[in-house]
């Protein structure tokens, strides 16, 4: 691994802990004491199957995995999955308050840069390299698809939840919350299509060896943004619409 990509996947993901204790373990007792640690580990092409015996950081090494990425995608679920009851016990506004506070903030903070990285990219690279401009158009796209979708929530469904949770009769002018639920659940499926895509473009998220720092950069933060989104989409699809639709 080159010092550029150490460097540039530290500043924007530095684990919490210190990397030993997770790299000096072995993958196939870390994914024993977690299972889902497995998910992790196949994102990112590391064998925990045959080559459980080894230790992270030798079986990040023979992936050709960035050990501060892995570090970081496993502290991330861990923190998630700890927060995942206290979450499914809140009441629907304190839900609806924390996806906004969460999640809507962390779209909104990296949409811009993410725009900013793979434009840059384009502009230095993209006569060069195919796959450049082709990944700028389906990043725009994302963001495109997803700035309306935050205000539809924010502005439309959020507070129709919000005023059924306190016992209110919604007349919204899309009838049935259903009809906006059934929406947003289908924008949802949008927007993952378009990250397969950029998954497929990029190699999950691969830089190449010939990449620069922007690029690099670009690459970590839109894992990162998938990563964080793919949370967000659960929250909503899987606890705060189905307890909606149960207060009609
Ligand atoms: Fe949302
Ligand atoms: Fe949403």
């Amino acid at each position: 691994m080159s010092s550029a990509s150490l460097a540039s996947a530290s500043q924007l993901e530095q684990p919490s802990t210190p990397l030993s204790p997770w790299l000096e373990r072995k993958v196939g007792e870390l994914v024993a004491e977690d299972f889902r640690r497995a998910h992790v580990f196949s994102q990112f092409g590391i064998d925990f199957c045959c080559g459980g015996g080894r230790a992270l950081i030798n079986a990040c090494e023979r992936a050709q995995a960035d050990p501060y990425k892995v570090v970081a995608a496993l502290e991330y679920m861990t923190n998630s999955g700890a927060k995942e009851d206290e979450l499914n016990q809140l009441p629907l506004e304190q839900l609806i308050d924390y996806i906004e506070r969460t999640h809507h903030q962390y779209v909104r903070a990296k949409a811009p840069l993410l725009l900013e990285y793979s434009e840059k990219m384009v502009r230095a690279h993209g006569e060069h390299y195919a796959e450049i401009v082709p990944f700028a158009g389906w990043v725009r796209a994302l963001i495109e698809d997803l700035m309306p979708h935050l205000m539809k929530e924010e502005n439309i469904l959020f507070p129709a939840i919000r005023a059924m949770s306190q016992g209110e009769q919604v007349q919204g002018c899309f009838g049935h919350i259903g009809n906006p639920i059934n929406a947003m659940q289908h924008e949802h499926e949008d927007a993952g299509l378009i990250l397969q895509k950029l998954h497929e473009l990029t190699n999950g998220f691969t830089p190449p060896e010939y990449a620069c720092t922007t690029w690099r950069v670009c690459y970590a933060t839109l894992a990162e943004f998938e990563a964080d989104l793919h949370r967000h989409i659960h929250l909503e699809n899987n606890i705060l619409f189905p307890k909606a639709l149960q207060l009609t």
